[in-house]
């Protein structure tokens, strides 16, 4: 008999909403709902058939017994989130990024042991065909020994207002990019120098270039800016509240080769009379009816570690806690002009 692992949703927004379609063609059942927002929580509830619904963990947790947290709150919510699941002995599942802090990111690594349960990060990049490509030229050896590695990833001007107000964007676009330098530079991170700007006036600023040095003399640059003009090709369009662009490009470069990918490209386009899109296919597409693509192979890789049916290896814990220490880093860089130095 096929198990069915009992799902608890945390965080019904925009995204939590992306991950019960997700959820759909997976071997789970969404058991429960917790999100503050009582009319949130009662709609996708009756979409979804969700049968329980509360306004915190601690209630959830006390009254259900389920398999995986799925924690997908604002940001700065999922550390202490995440640290309550696994006290209560569940696995999870967490959206970028796993914690704002390293010292509660490093607990939640030394908890996760200490209780024997499973812990994925939503790198959700790691899952990507093309960025899984780039890994496996680099493992082969095609380019030699990785010298620069280069990341642009830039968004609509028009999503800003919702982020800008909410959280240092190198928690928002910059964990993408940090995550994927971890991922190929394969080394510990040393040095981090950054800067920032903040061209719209919000309280946080909208745009980011990062340089990261790690011990094996690999650099790499983060560049974020939210700055995309509403007039650019739209790459993702009907999956969250506002259409929109994400326009990213990885570079690396060896000293025997180089290699490249753009997330969104023009190989489909959709063009009228006032607009010109070209959809993204990687993250989440529709297929068949069913969220597919990174965000459910993601998702399903999380049900397989939790089951235990295979280990936690495309996204280990060390490397997302590695994730965390340098976007932390990043952010004291630049709000502070300094060079920070991270030690072993
Ligand atoms: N992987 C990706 O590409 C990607 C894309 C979009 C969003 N995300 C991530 O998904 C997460 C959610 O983003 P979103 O755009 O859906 O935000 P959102 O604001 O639309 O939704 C967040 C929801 O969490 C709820 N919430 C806040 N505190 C909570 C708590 N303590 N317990 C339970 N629920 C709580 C809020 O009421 C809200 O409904 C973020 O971490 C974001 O970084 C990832």
């Amino acid at each position: 008999m096929t198990m069915v692992m009992r799902v608890a949703l945390v965080g019904a927004g925009r995204f939590g909403a992306l991950h019960l379609h997700a959820f759909r063609s997976l071997p789970v059942e969404v058991a429960a709902v917790c999100e503050p927002d009582g009319e949130r929580r009662a709609a996708v509830q009756e979409e979804f058939g969700i049968p329980a619904g509360y306004g915190s963990l601690d209630e959830l947790l006390e009254r259900e017994s389920v398999d995986l947290v799925d924690v997908v709150s604002d940001e700065s919510t999922h550390g202490e989130l995440v640290l309550k699941a696994v006290e209560a002995g569940c696995h999870v599942f967490v959206e970028k990024p796993l914690s704002m802090d390293p010292a509660e990111a490093g607990r939640i690594r030394d908890r996760t042991r200490a209780r024997g349960v499973q812990v994925v990060t939503g790198q959700i990049s790691r899952f990507g065909a093309g960025y899984q490509h780039l890994r496996d030229v680099l493992d082969r050896g095609e380019l030699g020994r990785p010298v620069n590695l280069r990341f642009r990833r830039d968004f609509s001007r028009s999503w800003f207002p919702a982020f800008g107000r909410r959280v240092h964007p190198v928690w928002e676009s910059g964990v993408h990019d940090i995550d994927l330098a971890v991922w190929y530079a394969g080394a510990p991170c040393r040095e981090v120098y950054a800067v920032q700007r903040r061209v719209s006036g919000l309280e946080y600023p909208d745009t980011l270039v990062a340089v990261l040095t790690f011990a094996n003399d690999v650099v790499a640059t983060v560049e974020s800016a939210w700055l995309v003009p509403d007039a650019a090709p739209q790459t993702l369009r009907g999956s969250l509240e506002l259409d929109g662009t994400i326009d990213a490009v990885t570079e690396l470069l060896g000293d025997r080769g180089t290699a490249a990918y753009r997330l969104a490209h023009d190989g489909l386009s959709v063009r009228t009379d006032t607009a010109l899109a070209q959809p993204e296919l990687t993250l989440w597409p529709t297929v068949a009816g069913r969220v597919s693509g990174a965000l459910a192979a993601e998702l399903g890789y999380a049900v397989e570690v939790a089951a235990g049916t295979r280990g936690n290896d495309v996204i280990p814990l060390d490397e997302a806690v590695e994730g965390i220490r340098i976007a932390a880093a990043v952010q004291r860089s630049a709000e502070q002009g300094v060079r920070v130095t991270l030690g072993t």
